[in-house]
């Protein structure tokens, strides 16, 4: 396609990303790109729009040789693998912004692409407005990313800010995110981390080449935080956020989570409230620099959407650096955690698969601990997912061997503490 080209758009869905996304292509005239028909699941619904352009026969769209680029945005994951893979076979380019469904399709999506040599664009995906993925794609082609530490999910990270910021509580806060159209259709997939993993096995393939399945990666959301732990994050000067952390080890391979983690009120990450997303990223020679935009929202959401649509005029498509041009990297399950972890009763918390407990309080009704364990004892395992534990990393969690642990501990017996 080259700039002069008109773009002719099938899209698929129209509920808070898609209503947006047509709203916001009114704005852009400039932009040549016009939605010709919309497929929706149900037409009983009433639309800000035109009746005309509405269909519920998606051969309507993907069948049409006027169509040059579907824009696919529904939330059913498989409906969505159909209509990408049928519209990509049918020589459409495509933009999407099911995380799930990436996610869950990724090798699919790969061969796809690499097989009709097609443009599958996907920024929507990955904290909403800001450019993660074309930035990790283009700028950081080279072998020196340290790190990322991500917010990546824009209702958890309200729900925390409502909560420990408004006094919110749980539920009233999940309402507010409904109503604001940042929750998922299924809440669940927001507060207990589904969504934010899927994000992150989008932002670790494009960042490390790494091609893994959500099941593979440790992670939860924010359902067992509770007072309590606000309360010790407080005393002890921290912020509770839902993080997606990478982070490349001495041996090559990369340390990926998406758990709870105190963070430090001088962090950026502390910084981003409400649902704003933020990505904290560790480079060779840079340094640190950190990106910083709405995580979820009509407009935001489909702002990525509209960049993506324009970068089709030049034909841009993602070319997985990382995964065919270099070594790709590969997940690693071989370090240690540093964490807190509080619970109702003992008997939930196996205090032997711990290296270190440094710290020990079990007078109060809510007891908690913190300490120090190998992955392992995590992975597959469900104890401290269960509803009377809450697990909350500790700042800079990752540990790659005891030595330092070691050190702590025989300078603790020297001064007579241990
Ligand atoms: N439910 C998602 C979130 C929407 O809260 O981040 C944006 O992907």
């Amino acid at each position: 396609m080259d700039a002069h080209k008109k773009l002719t758009i099938g899209l698929f869905g129209f509920g808070t990303v898609g209503e947006g996304l047509y709203k916001v292509l009114q704005q852009t005239p400039s932009l040549k790109a016009s939605i010709k028909k919309v497929c929706i699941k149900n037409p009983a619904k009433q639309r800000n729009a035109p009746a005309e352009l509405f269909t519920t026969h998606k051969n309507d769209l993907l069948f049409d040789d006027e169509i040059n680029v579907i824009v696919e945005v529904i939330d059913d994951a498989n409906a969505a693998f159909d209509i990408v893979s049928t519209a990509l076979q049918n020589g459409k380019a495509v933009v999407s912004a099911s995380k799930k469904m990436i996610a869950e399709h990724l090798p699919e999506i790969l061969e796809l692409q690499a097989k009709t040599g097609l443009p599958f664009l996907c920024e929507a995906a990955a904290c909403a407005s800001i450019p993660v993925i074309r930035n990790l794609e283009e700028y950081y082609d080279n072998d020196l990313l340290h790190s990322i530490r991500s917010i990546v999910n824009g209702s958890t990270n309200f729900i925390l800010t409502k909560m420990f910021e408004d006094k919110l509580n749980f539920s009233d806060a999940l309402i507010l995110a409904q109503q604001l159209g940042f929750a998922e259709s299924n809440p669940v997939l927001d507060t207990e981390g589904f969504d934010a993993v899927n994000k992150w096995v989008i932002i670790l393939n494009h960042a490390y080449g790494i091609v893994e399945h959500p099941s593979q990666i440790l992670f939860t959301g924010i359902q067992n935080i509770c007072l309590s732990d606000a309360t010790v994050a407080q005393e002890k000067h921290y912020d509770i956020k839902l993080v997606a952390q990478a982070k490349k080890l001495r041996d090559g391979k990369v340390a990926a989570f998406v758990l709870p983690q105190f963070v430090k009120h001088d962090e950026p990450l502390s910084f981003v409230k409400n649902e704003y997303n933020g990505v904290v990223i560790e480079s060779g020679f840079a340094d640190k620099q950190f990106f910083y935009g709405k995580g979820a929202g009509s407009f935001p959401t489909a702002s990525a959407v509209l960049s993506d649509i324009a970068a089709l005029r030049y034909n841009y498509k993602y070319e997985y650096k990382k995964l065919y041009h270099h070594i790709p990297h590969q997940l690693s399950n071989d370090f240690y955690l540093r964490l807190y972890l509080s619970f109702d009763d003992l008997k939930y918390v196996p205090r032997d698969d711990f290296e270190w407990i440094e710290e020990w309080h079990a007078a109060e009704e809510r007891k908690y601990l913190l300490g120090v364990l190998h992955v392992n004892k995590l992975i597959g395992k469900t104890w401290w997912k269960e509803k009377n534990v809450s697990l909350i990393l500790t700042p800079d969690p990752v540990i790659e061997n005891l030595d330092i642990i070691n050190l702590k501990k025989r300078s603790l017996e020297l001064a007579g503490i241990m």
